[in-house]
């Protein structure tokens, strides 16, 4: 049977797992796939170990996404760009990196929502790893005007730079937001891990404005709860894209497309 897996630090609560098993079994694929713990220091030899031994393929999560972009001897341009990697696998001695991550995003917007990028007014809350993976193809969707505001500014500065040859971003700090109001929010700030909400003006959101919170949880995010109370239209947690992530990464292994609204509505009843 082949195998996959995902590797992280910690990794007790990934949904990962389930994710790819339901994959598995509604797409008929005979595979198995495992969560994995390494230690902080192992990731290159627990990566190796695994290919050695005939694994196909791996999700990498939190702290391993930049090593395993450094280990990957081929990437995809957009993988390149986020300079993260969050799926491995292991075809003819290469190690192919791909990034998954911005792809969910998307196809989360647009596919399950029903929503739109191009041709809106989009802002994106982070400046970090999360952010920088989606980034690319944000931009390939061809927003009308997109703008990074981050607490330190310096760091949507040289994403903007980082990525200017896609398309033009914005850069800001909080108090450079007017109260211009948005089409699309998303956070992709980690301030909800915190139980923090980003210092946004209320006249970013109009009775018309789409928000999306990249974390997820049972209960609502501190952006969403604003996001309802500023009369939001229409407010969305980062689940979907994580099992549209999955999909991605399992179509690449695979080859097959597996159907993702059975596995997001099962997350959503597990999670509540
Ligand atoms: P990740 O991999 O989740 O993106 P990261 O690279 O540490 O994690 O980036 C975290 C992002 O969340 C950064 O953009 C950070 O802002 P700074 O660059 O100014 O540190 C942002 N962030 C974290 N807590 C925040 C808060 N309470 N309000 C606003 N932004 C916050």
């Amino acid at each position: 049977m082949d195998r996959y897996g995902v590797m992280g630090n910690p990794i007790k609560h990934s949904l990962s797992p389930s994710i790819h098993r339901m994959f598995a079994e509604t797409s008929e694929q005979n595979l198995c796939y495992e969560a994995m713990l390494v230690a902080e220091d192992a990731f290159k030899q627990a990566v190796e170990g695994f290919s050695d031994s005939g694994g196909k393929g791996l999700n990498v999560t939190v702290p391993f996404k930049e090593q395993a972009w450094q280990l990957a001897t081929k990437r995809s341009q957009r993988a390149e760009l986020a300079g993260a990697v969050n799926t491995l696998s292991f075809v003819d001695g290469e190690i192919f990196g791909e990034n998954t991550d911005g792809v969910g995003l998307v196809t989360d917007i647009l596919n399950n929502h029903h929503g739109e990028i191009k041709g809106k007014r989009i802002l994106i809350v982070g400046a970090g790893g999360a952010v920088r993976g989606i980034l690319a193809p944000i931009l390939a969707e061809q927003p009308a005007e997109l703008v990074l505001v981050n607490r330190t500014v310096s760091k949507a500065e040289g994403l903007a730079e980082h990525f200017q040859h896609l398309g033009k971003i914005h850069p800001c700090g909080f108090d450079a937001l007017d109260d211009r109001p948005f089409d699309c929010l998303i956070n992709g700030s980690s301030a909800s891990l915190g139980g923090q909400l980003p210092p946004l003006p209320s006249g970013c959101i109009a009775p018309h404005s789409w928000c999306y919170d990249m974390m997820y949880g049972a209960e609502p995010t501190p952006f969403n709860v604003w996001a309802e109370q500023q009369g939001a239209a229409k407010v969305m947690d980062g689940l979907g894209m994580l099992v549209e992530q999955a999909a991605e990464a399992f179509f690449i292994w695979r080859h097959v497309r597996p159907k993702t609204s059975p596995v997001l509505e099962a997350l959503r009843n597990s999670l509540s």
